[in-house]
């Protein structure tokens, strides 16, 4: 049931992982759950959005809506933010950052805007006080959220800060990673039920393992992160330290001690290296390991368990290396997989064809700004079996 300290929030996500946060949502007791466009929106208290921003997996950041307008111009996008009576949520010694997401014929530069907003918010408080807040691009007290969707503009609290991908267990010099909120949707999408085998045989930095793993001993992705958004607040929502103290502590007390197999291979003894380093700063170096290997020659375990890959998509490779590499994944699949179910994620439409298997879903998700798909592959306990009938069947129908 609403209660009266609860208030609107939107949790915002990556392209295709809507319905999977939707479903962390619920499961966490958020209320008035309603999906849209890369976000979802609920209900719940103070408490919730401490929990929220420490416990969703698939959530980029949480933000509190405030305050909602009609936009025609630039004039008019100055003019309604200066008819805000900035005093109620914030005061001089507060510092600002403003980040804007633009999804309207009206206006073209989303930075532009950012710098409008301030100036509105600035010059209401030198025009009363003589002083004015300034800005804070890292770490400020209060980050704003503007999003403009044709004429309509919200402003919204950021209650996160920093995007909430950056759990805080990887070292920072690192490759190419894939983004640690879509690695996470991706263990989720893929159903995998935490005990039976996981693994990724080209696991680069290891994120998905990771993922995986925080996902399996319910280790929540906000464990290692030392910074929120919502502990600098000051007028609105003040940060409630003993809150937020019980809220973590109920989460850690939930965390299991599961010992199954996850497990990565990397090709390049360099990567490899970098992935078990982020393996022991996520401190799960207990569950997850990794061989030098190629995917050809992963020593796979017996029984049933999940595949994940995400492979390079060919942006740096030519055309027959990368149809080779796509066809080795489908042809170890059928010949050291069987019992599994293996997932690739791709932006590479005609490298996914080399692969040679049928797949038996099909997602749309987006790595950064490339639209790619996560296919999922049954290999059956007998598929070596059939694989060898039907090649048998074929050379007979030939002679
Ligand atoms: C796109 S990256 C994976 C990134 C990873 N998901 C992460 O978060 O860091 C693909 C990785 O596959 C590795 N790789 C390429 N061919 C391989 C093969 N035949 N066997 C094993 N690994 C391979 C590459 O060295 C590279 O690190």
């Amino acid at each position: 049931m609403k209660q009266e300290n609860d208030f609107k929030m939107i949790a915002k996500t990556i392209f295709g992982l809507e319905e999977t946060l939707s479903n962390e949502l619920l499961r966490l007791g958020a209320k008035d759950v309603e999906v849209h466009n890369r976000a979802v929106s609920f209900t719940g208290d103070l408490g919730f959005m401490y929990k929220a921003n420490l416990c969703l997996r698939t959530a980029l950041r949480v933000l509190v809506p405030f305050h909602t307008f009609k936009v025609t111009d630039e004039k008019s996008f100055y003019d309604s933010i200066s008819a805000i009576n900035w005093e109620d949520y914030m005061d001089v010694t507060d510092t600002l950052a403003i980040d804007t997401v633009l999804n309207s014929d009206l206006f073209t530069h989303s930075q532009y805007l950012s710098q409008k907003a301030k100036d509105a918010i600035v010059d209401q408080f030198r025009a009363k006080h003589g002083e004015r807040p300034s800005v804070d691009l890292d770490k400020p007290t209060i980050r704003i959220n503007i999003h403009i969707y044709n004429t309509d503009c919200t402003l919204a609290f950021d209650s996160s800060g920093e995007s909430l991908h950056k759990r805080g267990y990887r070292d920072k010099t690192n490759l190419a990673p894939i983004n640690e909120v879509l690695a996470a949707g991706l263990v989720l999408l893929s159903g995998w039920d935490k005990r039976t085998n996981f693994i990724d045989p080209m696991c680069g930095s290891g994120t998905i393992l990771i993922e995986a793993a925080l996902i399996a001993n319910n280790i929540p992705p906000g464990y290692y992160r030392e910074d929120y958004g919502f502990e600098r607040w000051k007028k609105v929502m003040p940060f409630d330290e003993q809150l937020w103290n019980t809220i973590f502590d109920a989460a850690v007390n939930k965390i299991t001690n599961h010992e199954q197999k996850i497990l990565g291979g990397e090709i390049s003894p360099n990567v490899a290296k970098k992935a078990k380093e982020n393996i022991k700063l996520a401190k799960v170096d207990d569950i997850v390991s990794i061989k030098v290997c190629d995917m050809k020659d992963f020593e796979v375990p017996a029984g049933k368990g999940v595949v994940i890959i995400n492979p390079p998509y060919g942006e740096r490779m030519d055309k027959d290396n990368i149809d080779e590499l796509y066809k080795m994944m489908g042809d170890t699949f059928k010949k050291n997989f069987g019992g599994y179910d293996c997932w690739i994620l791709s932006s590479n439409m005609e490298a996914f064809k080399q692969v040679g298997l049928r797949p038996s879903r099909k997602i749309v998700l987006f790595n950064g700004p490339l639209e790619c798909r996560f296919m999922k592959y049954e290999m059956y306990q007998g598929t070596k079996k059939i694989h060898r009938l039907e090649e048998g069947y074929k050379k007979q129908n030939k002679e």
